[in-house]
């Protein structure tokens, strides 16, 4: 999930959602350290001493990640644990599975070129730290920043043209490597009967919407759109296994290449060309938000048509209706900007709107794209 940006005065648009990062899931680290070293030597087969733990900064919203310095064997073990949310603290999605996406990474690792974090241990069970959580290696290296987002200045924009078409190039090529590997049915929902794979992920979306308004006003914008989808969905039967979170933040570089492919919660069966779409819609979000505040960002990276024609290169498959697929991402990326802003307004750091569309921070871009006007505004660098 990308994180919320902070950002900068003047990068939002007047009447647009306040920025909040509800601060009551957070995780007590130090807490759950002695169970964690217990529960790590039992794994581990050989007594584990926690040396180190803490939160990173600008951690992600829907899981908590912990930095964790374990040593057994007489070697230090650097290590990374990604703990479920708490389901009675108002978590961004409805159910989490995290022990599903252990072993969706591990199938990743096994059947695709793509470089997932060493996996360890998974813990399904609530009974250790008060939630379910995956142990990993921790991998080094450079993930372009959410908060402030990449294009406000980061080693990204410092990086000379080169190694950033290195980055883009490498990194489609590693969503191609993904989307060609067998679907793993057993660990990704299937379609309904008589339901194609896009129309199912539509449908789980609506869920999502009517699940994130159970308690507040629905916004005119997101029913809008969610009309716009169901008029022009695509008639496609087409899905792979799509990694979701789709996005250049969600990656760790060495050297400009991808050395871990992090986030599958929003693992699925679709098009591939939603994957493709969700990478291209976010990196405008960042872009468009940077320009808002008058900062040049990277207009002529991850540029829609460069992106498009290196993926089909590197898939040696077409690429359809991407109009659609992105007005579709965008779509998908604004509820869940409403569903923070929501649980924002629920943690009592932010008061409800009169307009529940100011509660989405890229309202105008969604609005833009359903009117079919959005690219035009993107001139040259689309
Ligand atoms: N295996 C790993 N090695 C090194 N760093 C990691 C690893 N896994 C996660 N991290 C760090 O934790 C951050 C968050 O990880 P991740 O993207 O998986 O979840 P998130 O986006 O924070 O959370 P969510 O998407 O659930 O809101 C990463 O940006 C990275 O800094
Ligand atoms: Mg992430």
């Amino acid at each position: 999930m990308p994180e919320h940006p902070d950002l900068p005065d003047g990068a939002v648009p007047e009447n647009s959602a306040e920025l909040a990062k509800p601060s009551a899931s957070r995780l007590d680290v130090k807490a759950i350290a002695p169970a964690l070293a217990a529960w790590l030597t039992d794994k581990a087969g050989s007594p584990v001493t926690v040396t180190g733990i803490h939160l990173p900064d600008g951690n992600g919203m829907s899981s908590e990640t912990v930095i964790v310095d374990a040593q057994w064997g007489g070697a230090p073990h650097p290590l990374v644990a990604r703990v479920a949310p708490d389901p009675n603290n108002d978590p961004l999605f409805a159910s989490y599975d995290l022990d599903n996406q252990f072993r969706l990474m591990a199938y990743v690792g096994q059947r695709t070129t793509a470089p997932v974090p060493p996996l360890y241990w998974s813990e399904p069970g609530t009974d250790i730290i008060g939630a379910p959580f995956i142990v990993m290696g921790r991998v080094d290296g450079d993930i372009p920043p959410d908060v402030l987002p990449y294009t406000f200045g980061s080693w990204l924009t410092e990086a000379d043209e080169q190694d950033r078409r290195r980055l883009q190039h490498q990194t489609v090529h590693t969503l191609a490597a993904i989307h060609a590997a067998p679907i793993p049915v057993d660990l990704l929902p299937a379609p309904r009967a008589g339901e194609s794979p896009l129309a199912a992920h539509v449908r789980r979306l609506t869920e999502f919407y009517r699940w994130t308004t159970r308690d507040c006003p629905g916004s005119p914008l997101l029913e809008r759109a969610l009309a716009w989808v169901h008029e022009n969905l695509p008639a496609t039967q087409d899905e792979v296994l799509c990694w979701g979170d789709a996005r250049i933040g969600n990656v760790i570089y060495q050297d400009f290449v991808p050395a871990a492919v992090l986030d599958w919660e929003m693992a699925t069966r679709a098009p591939r060309e939603l994957d493709v779409a969700w990478g291209i819609a976010l990196h405008r979000f960042f872009q468009d938000i940077a320009q808002l505040a008058g900062v040049a960002g990277l207009p002529a990276f991850w540029r829609r048509a460069d992106v498009e024609r290196d993926y089909e290169q590197a898939a040696g498959a077409r690429l359809h209706d991407m109009d659609f697929y992105l007005t579709y991402a965008t779509l998908y990326y604004a509820m869940i900007l409403f569903r923070i802003q929501t649980r924002a307004i629920d943690f009592g750091q932010a008061d409800e709107p009169a307009n529940p569309d100011d509660k989405i921070l890229n309202q105008a871009t969604l609005a833009a794209m359903i009117a079919g006007t959005y690219w035009d505004g993107v001139g040259e660098n689309r």
